[in-house]
């Protein structure tokens, strides 16, 4: 085939590839044309407003005055609404007592399980287990709609570089491709599933809101067309190509617009480009916030600016319930957008079939008996263990014997219920935790457990320290359980510092170096819970073991209580690069080579004079109770014709005495092209589970969008020429091959559209 044929093929196949948002018209399609020719422009505006719900004696109900609005057919749909009872009584108003009888649509942020909650999404992106991601949304799903939800916010699918920023902890890291695997497992997650089971999925922040400046929330996103199109936009198309229903915008600006006010990213990107059919709805206070931001003088403004652009639903603001009607009459919006957005707001009604039956999700015996079963709870065990990250395991300290028959648990995290909830923790309950402590009780029923707090989580205070000091000296073996709050990370929990707070170091400290100078010297395990990443260098080279655990859910205790004792296997890779100090930030291994790449002999190049460039731990590391070794990667040809795909085979070995579970992972570099490149990017990982002295081979095709590049005009292409890839267990690995793509430039796609 020629290479003009072969550019053919592909652009029809890219061009030709469903679904990307868009489905035939259909019966929803049909049902949302009927309603919307009876609509008068007040009823019209109306489906566009989501109403905040309140709290009363009872628990969520809407807030005052907010039945009568209902009744007006002022509200299309509710946030922060649950509850089977309440559903039902607010959408019998609106299907009973307003004129055109149409159904409400009850959202709420279920983000990582509804009741059972399962790891935060950081911790979970840890398991690189797309299929696990997909299973707990799943049952995030089925609690969420028996409780009369219909629609969640999640998955929040924001790239992440700058652990400060406290939302780092709801995404999956830093990596566009991890990233894209996850955010598409968490929509068929929540959207797939039978009857009454499945909700809308949301897919967030759009776009770049995990690019705000030093990682303060709600900052600016300063970044190039590049980086974004390269970098922040790939889980966000991932989500929209598994068919997300809706999507946010983003608080941040980009370029000089907010994103509440980009016709760029919500006309040209998300419906042009990607297709997209479903709804975009307002993040809480986004319209309005047009107003500080400077580009709205006033709410009628901020409306226009925010409808025109592409935002159909108005969360929580009353922008387009108080102004959005004179505005059209005004002739500032036309009726046509009025008609689209409410048109997308009913198609997802009729494709629930509300307007069959309204009551669906408001089912009592659902909301009773579907939440928080042993099976729930043992997706969530299971999910939990895969999340946990072993960082070091100097002398084999892990997995520690069942026999034991004293362990000190010691630190502030040890045995609160509520922390491993983390942030959004939906109807999560900490009577349902199973702590640390819990977990490593119910391990070891026939030993001595001692605990000591030691310390505060993040108020200095040194006078417990002797007291843990002691309990550790008394026990066989010491545990420390330290880290942060689940408050401590998620919205607006940005930190200036990513280090170990309070006076937790110095409790470290001591009791890790009372432990070493006992006779014998007792072995310590640290367990860290984090919603971020932790600059914790002395823990890294001085911890005896050194355990990520984030914040694992209800199953916490248990799941790490598997691991501590081998009864199941450490298999997390980090999803997020762990600095040195917060000085690093933002840190990622994607980063561009420079003219002057780090060098320790050479002053002049890029690096710190107080501190290496390179960090603690990299992207996609993690260790295992065995070791593994890999065999020199084979490319199926060592020169390739443009537009077709190379596969690269790797060995893998079991090298030491246990069973263990390895995910293996294929990095590739343009070595020259026309513009600069990372240093290297993921482009495939696999897991592989190998006995003792065991070897597997493992096969990743890579094809032509894993060697593509945005061009100097921002074609997408392939260019001719040298490539490397990289096959081993993180983004540090030597092991490589290299291998030369050859013939012309090959398009894959035009230019996206510019920023404007
Ligand atoms: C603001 C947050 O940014 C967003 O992620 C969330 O879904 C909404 N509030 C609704 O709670």
């Amino acid at each position: 085939m020629s290479v003009r044929a072969t550019c053919l093929t592909l652009c029809l196949t890219l061009c030709l590839t469903p679904p990307l948002g868009a489905q035939p018209r259909d019966r929803a399609d049909r049902v949302a044309d009927s309603v919307l020719k009876l609509m008068t422009l007040d009823e019209k505006v109306g489906q566009l407003v989501q109403m905040p719900g309140a709290w009363n004696q009872t628990g969520p109900a809407a807030p005052a005055g907010g039945e009568d609005q209902v009744r007006q057919g002022k509200v299309g749909s509710f946030l922060s609404i649950w509850g089977a009872a309440v559903t039902r009584h607010l959408q019998e108003i609106a299907v009973r007592e307003t004129r055109l009888h149409v159904p409400l649509l009850f959202a709420m942020d279920v983000i990582h399980g509804w009741r059972t909650i399962f790891p935060v999404p950081l911790g979970e992106a840890a398991s690189w287990d797309p299929a696990a991601a997909e299973r707990s949304a799943r049952v995030a799903a089925t609690e969420g709609a028996a409780y009369g939800i219909h629609w969640t916010f999640a998955p929040m699918v924001d790239i992440a570089r700058d652990a400060r920023w406290g939302r780092v902890v709801e995404g999956s890291g830093e990596d566009p491709y991890l990233g894209a695997a996850l955010a598409a497992a968490r929509v068929r997650g929540f959207q797939n599933g039978p009857p009454n089971t499945t909700l809308m999925a949301t897919v967030k922040h759009f776009a770049a809101y995990g690019a705000a400046e030093a990682g303060r929330d709600y900052n600016t996103a300063e970044l190039s067309e590049r980086t974004l199109w390269e970098t922040y936009l790939p889980p966000y198309e991932a989500a929209v190509r598994a068919g997300a229903a809706t999507v946010m915008a983003s608080f941040n600006d980009i370029g000089g617009t907010p994103a509440h006010a980009s016709r760029w990213l919500l006309q040209d990107v998300l419906r042009d480009r990607w297709r997209f059919r479903g709804l975009v709805v307002s993040d809480w206070a986004g319209l309005e916030e047009l107003i500080p931001h400077g580009i709205a003088g006033t709410r009628a403004e901020a409306a226009v600016r925010a409808i025109n652009a592409g935002i159909d639903v108005d969360m929580s603001d009353n922008v387009y319930a108080t102004d959005l009607a004179a505005q059209v009459r005004a002739g500032r919006v036309t009726m046509t957008t009025i008609d689209s957005a409410v048109h997308r707001v009913l198609r997802a009604k009729a494709a629930f079939g509300l307007f069959e039956n309204p009551y669906k999700y408001s089912d009592t015996t659902r909301e009773r008996t579907a939440i928080l079963t042993a099976a729930n709870r043992a997706t969530a065990r299971e999910v939990a263990r895969e999340s946990i990250v072993l960082l070091r395991n100097e002398g084999g300290v892990l997995p520690l014997a069942k026999s034991l028959r004293s362990v000190a648990v010691i630190g502030p995290l040890a045995d609160d219920p509520k922390v491993p909830l983390g942030s959004w923790n939906g109807a999560g309950q900490a009577q349902d935790v199973v702590t640390p402590l819990a977990g490593i009780k119910e391990a070891l029923p026939n030993a001595r457990v001692t605990v000591a707090r030691g310390t505060p989580v993040d108020t200095p205070n040194t006078s417990g320290i002797a007291a843990a000091v002691q309990a550790a000296q008394g026990a066989d073996a010491v545990i420390l359980v330290l880290g942060e709050r689940d408050d401590m990370s998620g919205e607006a929990s940005s930190r200036a510092s990513v280090e170990l707070p309070g006076s937790q170091l110095e409790l470290a400290q001591a009791v890790i170096r009372a432990a070493r100078s006992a006779t014998p010297a007792k072995p310590v395990v640290t367990v860290l819970m984090n919603g971020r990443p932790l600059a914790v260098p002395w823990l890294a080279d001085s911890a005896g073991a050194l355990v990520e655990s984030w914040f694992l859910g209800v199953e916490h205790g248990h799941a790490l209580a598997d691991v501590l004792f081998g009864d199941a296997l450490p298999v997390g890779k980090l999803p997020i690069t762990f600095p040195r100090a917060t000085g690093q930030l933002p840190i990622y291994y994607n980063h561009k080579n420079t003219g002057r790449p780090g060098d320790v002999t050479n002053h002049y190049t890029s690096r710190y004079l107080d501190l290496p460039w390179t960090p603690l731990f990299p992207f996609g590391y993690g260790l295992s109770y065995t070791t593994f070794s890999y065999g020199t990667p084979r490319v199926s040809s060592a020169s390739v014709r443009n537009g077709d795909s190379v596969y690269v085979d790797a060995d893998v070995t079991n090298t030491g005495k246990r069973a263990g579970v390895e995910v293996a992972q294929l990095y590739v570099h343009d070595s020259v092209a026309s513009v600069t490149r990372p240093v290297r990017s993921l482009a495939g990982f696999q897991r592989v589970s190998l006995n003792p002295g065991e070897t597997k081979r493992v096969r990743f095709a890579l094809g032509p969008n894993a060697l593509a590049l945005y061009d100097l005009t921002m074609r997408r292409v392939v260019e001719p020429g040298a490539f490397t890839v990289f096959v081993g267990g993180d983004s540090d690995t030597q092991n490589a091959a290299h291998f030369t793509v050859t013939g012309d430039t090959l398009v894959l796609a035009p230019a996206p559209p510019r920023m404007r």
